[in-house]
Order: C-alpha cells, then sequence, then structure tokens
C-alpha cells in the first residue's frame, strides 16, 4: 500500500488494525487533582502511560503512534507548570530514547522546536538520528505543535523550495512539507479526558480519520483502554464519501 495515499485524493484501504493512531493525551492535572496532588504529579504519572501504550501498539501491530505532548498554545499555562513539561521532555528524551533504540522505535517529534532551548534542541535532533532506521515502529511526539502552524510552515517551505507554484498549488504539491509527510493519515484518533475537540491538532491529516473520545484521564489509561477504542474503530464503516452500498458491492 502507497504510504502517501490521501485521504480525498485517493480511497485509502480501511485496515482492520489501525496503522496509525493519533493521541490527544488529555487529563493529567485533573488526574492529580483527584487526588489532591500538584498538577505536575498527573503529567509525570502520564509518562508511565505513554510506556504501556507503546507497548500494546508493538504487539498488535500498529505502525505509527503520535502523541500529542505540548501544543503551540500551551504556552498560555503558569510558567512553573512550563517549566516542568520541558524538563520533563527532556528527561525523556534522556532516559527513554536507548530503550525505544534497543526496541527498534523510531522515533520523531514535530512542531515549531525553534522555541526549545538548545540543549533540548539538541537532544532531539540526535535521538532522531539514532533511531531513524528503526523499522518496528514509528513513535512521534507533537511538541510545541499547532494544526493551523503546521499547513503554514509547510505552505512558505513548497513556496521557498518551488515559487513557480505561487499562483497554484495542488495537495499532492504540498504533502510532502507538511510535518507528518512520513506517514500515512491517522485511521484511529484518540482523546482522553472527556473533552470533545481536536484542539489545534492534526487539521489536515485527520480529515476522515475515525474520532474516539473517552472520559479516561490519560494517566488512567491503559492497553484495555486501548483495545476499547480499537474495537470501537473495528464497528465502523468507513465510507470516505461513497454510499454503504458501494462498499458491499466491493467487499469492504
Ligand atoms: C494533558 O493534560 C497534558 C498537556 C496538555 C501537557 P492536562 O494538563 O491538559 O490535564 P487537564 O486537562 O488539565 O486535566
Ligand atoms: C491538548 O490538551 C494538548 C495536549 C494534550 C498536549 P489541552 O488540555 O491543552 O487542550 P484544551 O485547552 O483543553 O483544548
Ligand atoms: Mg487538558
Amino acid at each position: 500500500m502507497a504510504l502517501f495515499q490521501s485521504s480525498t485524493c485517493d480511497i485509502p484501504i480501511a485496515p482492520q488494525v489501525p496503522r496509525h493512531i493519533a493521541i490527544i493525551m488529555d487529563g493529567n492535572g485533573r488526574w492529580a487533582k483527584q487526588r489532591f496532588m500538584p498538577r505536575v504529579v498527573g503529567h509525570k504519572r502520564g509518562v508511565e502511560t505513554v510506556r504501556e501504550v507503546v507497548t500494546a501498539c508493538r504487539s498488535l501491530g500498529v505502525e505509527y503512534l503520535t502523541l500529542f505532548a505540548f501544543s503551540s498554545e500551551n504556552w498560555r499555562r503558569p510558567a512553573d507548570e512550563v517549566t516542568f513539561l520541558m524538563d520533563l521532555f527532556l528527561k525523556m528524551l534522556e532516559h527513554e530514547v536507548s530503550k525505544l533504540h534497543e526496541n527498534n522505535i523510531r522515533l520523531k517529534i514535530i512542531g515549531d522546536r525553534s522555541r526549545f532551548d538548545d540543549n533540548l534542541q539538541r537532544h532531539i535532533a540526535e535521538a532522531e538520528q539514532l533511531t531513524q532506521h528503526n523499522s518496528n515502529l514509528t513513535l512521534t511526539v507533537a511538541a510545541n505543535y499547532g494544526g493551523r502552524w503546521d499547513i503554514l510552515q509547510a505552505t512558505h517551505a513548497m513556496l521557498r523550495n518551488r515559487p513557480e507554484l505561487a499562483s497554484s498549488f495542488t495537495e499532492e504539491d504540498l504533502a510532502p512539507y507538511l510535518s507528518m509527510h512520513y506517514a500515512p493519515e491517522p485511521d484511529l484518533f484518540i482523546r482522553t479526558g472527556g473533552e470533545e475537540r481536536i484542539s489545534n491538532f492534526l487539521l489536515w491529516q485527520l480529515a476522515y480519520t475515525e474520532l474516539y473520545f473517552t472520559d479516561t484521564l490519560w494517566p488512567a489509561f491503559d492497553a484495555a483502554a486501548l483495545n476499547l477504542a480499537i474495537q470501537s474503530y473495528q464497528a465502523r464503516e468507513r465510507r470516505f464519501g461513497r454510499t454503504s452500498d458501494q462498499l458491499h458491492m466491493n467487499g469492504r
């Protein structure tokens, strides 16, 4: 199956097990608050959920897992929480990357990294380089990421590279410049924590993704909760604009 299949230019094959799962990991602060603990305890506990979900995805045969860790709007939070999250990100890169590499996992970071300090930027570049040829699972962490930023940066980069496209360009022209150009569009989107919104996540790529919302807070999400989301996905009919009858005639 072609990697760069677009849900609007082509009719993609809907896989039984999602090839690509994208998750908004929400509810860390509320999880901690329910336990009368500072919000940041929830962020720390959330890292354990990341480990469990990565392991579960590998054993299910999911090829791409994309996690929203920090949005372009999360800078609006109190400074001490932002600092804690940056430190946690750095610690994750310092301590987890060797384990990811041993497990043949490729790590990618998407988002505007120019706002991160030099040390964090260096760790990101090194982690991506170390794991770039791994083939078991591609784990993408979206950090200082925004869907609108992504579309704008892609457009700017495309026009810098190919100024002749300024008067007219196609989806196919733009696609290679989007942050997730290396992955198929997500089959399944999960948001934990009860909110039912996209919060400026993968705006372009979620065009035909199946959306799943759960009240479970991210630190309490686990392999069983992931299985429930996948079961919900498997019960859906992905029509990509066609009628149900057409799907049955084509046998899919
Ligand atoms: C998600 O949990 C983590 C980040 C946005 C970094 P929250 O911190 O948003 O937790 P709630 O939504 O306040 O419970
Ligand atoms: C979305 O969660 C971003 C991440 C999980 C990184 P938020 O908690 O920031 O989203 P809103 O503000 O409730 O929409
Ligand atoms: Mg939140």
